[in-house]
This record gives C-alpha cells, sequence and structure tokens, in this order.
C-alpha cells in the first residue's frame, strides 16, 4: 500500500502532517491485517520532503555552488540531510499511530538501503519478506545516494512499491491510497465532476492529470499510473482509492463494491 504525500500531509504547510488521516488509515490497515492479510507501507513526503527538495533542486543531483540566500539551510548538502531528517520525523508519526492499533513495525529508510533511481534502483528488498501480519514493514520515498556526477536524488515512493509489487513473493494487491481524488480522473480535479472517475485504466483510455511540477520533485499521477501499469502486467491487482474514504479500501479487499479506479494489464 502506498499512502501519497498530499495524503497524509498538508499540502501549503511545510511539514505538518494530517494526524486524522493517518490514524482513519492505520485503523484500516488494522482491519485488514485481522482478515489475515499482511500489508507492506509504502509512504510518500508531501510537504514533509517536496517543497524543501524543490528549493535546493535536489532531484537534479548535486549542482556546485548552489545557494538560497535567506534559506534555514546552506547547502545542498545540508539540505539533503534535513529533507532525509524531515522523511524520518514524518515516518516516526505514522509509525506511531500503527503502533497504537497494535502493529509491530519496521522501518526501513531508503537512505540506508537504497542507491540510484527510478524502477530499477538498487538496494535488496530481502528485509521485507515476513509472513507475519501483525508485522508491518514501512519504508518511503527518500533522497538516495546516486553512484554518478549527480551524487544524490529523489527516489520515489511510486518506484519502492513498485519494485516491491513484482519481486516479492505472493503479492496479491497494490494499493495507491490518494488525497482528494476518487481515483484516475478523466479530467484535472478542480474541474471533475462524480462522473468523471475512470473506474477501469488501460492505455488506450485518456485522462489528463495535473503535475504540479512547481511544487513536486516526482512524477505525480502520470508515475503512478506508469509504475501501476507495469506492475499490473504482472498479474496483481493495481487499485487507486481515495484515502480520506478509507474504508473503501476494506470494502475492495472484501470484494464489495467499492469506488476508485483499476489499473488494467
Ligand atoms: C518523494 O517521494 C520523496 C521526497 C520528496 C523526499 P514520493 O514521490 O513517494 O512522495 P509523494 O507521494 O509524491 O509525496
Amino acid at each position: 500500500m502506498k499512502f501519497g504525500g498530499a495524503l497524509i500531509t498538508k499540502k501549503d504547510e511545510e511539514c505538518v502532517a494530517h494526524l486524522e488521516i493517518i490514524q482513519n488509515l492505520c485503523a484500516v490497515m488494522k482491519s485488514i491485517s485481522d482478515d489475515g492479510i499482511q500489508t507492506i507501507l509504502v509512504h510518500g513526503a508531501g510537504s514533509f520532503g517536496h517543497l524543501k527538495a524543490k528549493r535546493w533542486r535536489l532531484n537534479e543531483g548535486f549542482i556546485p555552488d548552489m545557494e538560497h540566500p535567506g534559506d534555514a539551510c546552506s547547502s545542498q548538502e545540508e539540505a539533503v540531510s534535513q529533507v532525509r531528517n524531515d522523511m524520518l520525523t514524518l515516518n516516526s508519526i505514522i509509525v506511531k499511530e500503527l503502533e497504537n492499533v497494535g502493529f509491530e513495525v519496521r522501518t526501513h529508510p531508503p537512505h540506508q538501503w537504497a542507491t540510484n533511481l527510478g524502477p530499477t534502483f538498487s538496494g535488496s528488498l530481502d528485509h521485507f519478506s515476513d509472513s507475519d501480519s501483525s508485522i508491518v514493514h514501512v519504508t518511503f520515498g527518500d533522497v538516495v545516494d546516486v553512484d554518478d556526477d549527480r551524487k544524490f536524488g529523489i527516489l520515489s515512493g511510486d518506484d519502492l512499491v513498485a519494485r516491491l509489487a513484482l519481486e516479492l513473493p505472493a503479492i496479491e494487491a497494490l494499493i495507491f491510497a490518494m488525497g482528494g481524488v476518487d481515483g484516475l480522473l478523466k479530467v484535472p480535479p478542480h474541474i471533475a465532476t462524480d462522473e468523471d472517475l475512470i473506474e477501469h485504466w488501460s492505455p488506450d483510455v485518456n485522462y489528463e492529470g495535473l503535475h504540479q511540477s512547481d511544487i513536486d520533485v516526482t512524477g505525480g499521477i502520470g508515475l503512478k499510473i506508469m509504475r501501476g501499469h507495469l506492475v499490473a502486467q504482472s498479474g496483481i491487482g493495481v487499485y487507486l482509492i481515495n484515502g480520506e474514504h478509507p474504508s473503501r479500501i476494506l470494502s475492495l479487499l472484501r470484494q464489495e463494491p467499492w469506488r476508485g479506479t483499476t489499473i488494467l494489464p
């Protein structure tokens, strides 16, 4: 399961989490676990990552003599370590809520075990294999080291979740819980009506996503669809669901009617 950053954080306030939404999502994860299904959680960054990463152009890698007068940090290197720390802070908020509902949590911060970018990033996924549904492994989008002149870059949670889904055994579903939308829409969210939800997406279905490249350092909805499609082609169910209505996730897994988008192979 991927919790999108726009769902779990407040968009315009740097480093503020949406606690109530996180609590509701964790409660649903507990119900899923009580049904005997184990979940691996990958979360995004939202305002804990994108804003500072964008100001310091961390998605472009190392830029010699980059400066940002008036900012709380004085170099890209410092910004890298601050974004990593901010991500650990967001992670600890989520871990606390998972523990509150009774999970044992193992967190794996990508900057400690992953390098390079995109869907073929390097790093062993061995520590995520475990078959006990009371244990939740957690990881997140992060700034990771890169083995070339860029030195570092942003590894999206969408790449992490795709590799986990494709490489771990017995994965049945990949669920993207998103903020503010019921799934993939035919038109940008601010002009969409209830009829604009795409219930089944395959590459011949058009959508007009809104990628806020002014604040988003990873790929927005387009990246989710690309990675989701890659995973769907391996026979795993891939779904986009509004995480502000987390009971829809339970309905999907219990084979009851639910609202959202299925990504077809
Ligand atoms: C981005 O990860 C990580 C950083 C900006 C440090 P994601 O791509 O998974 O984040 P969201 O879901 O878009 O916020």
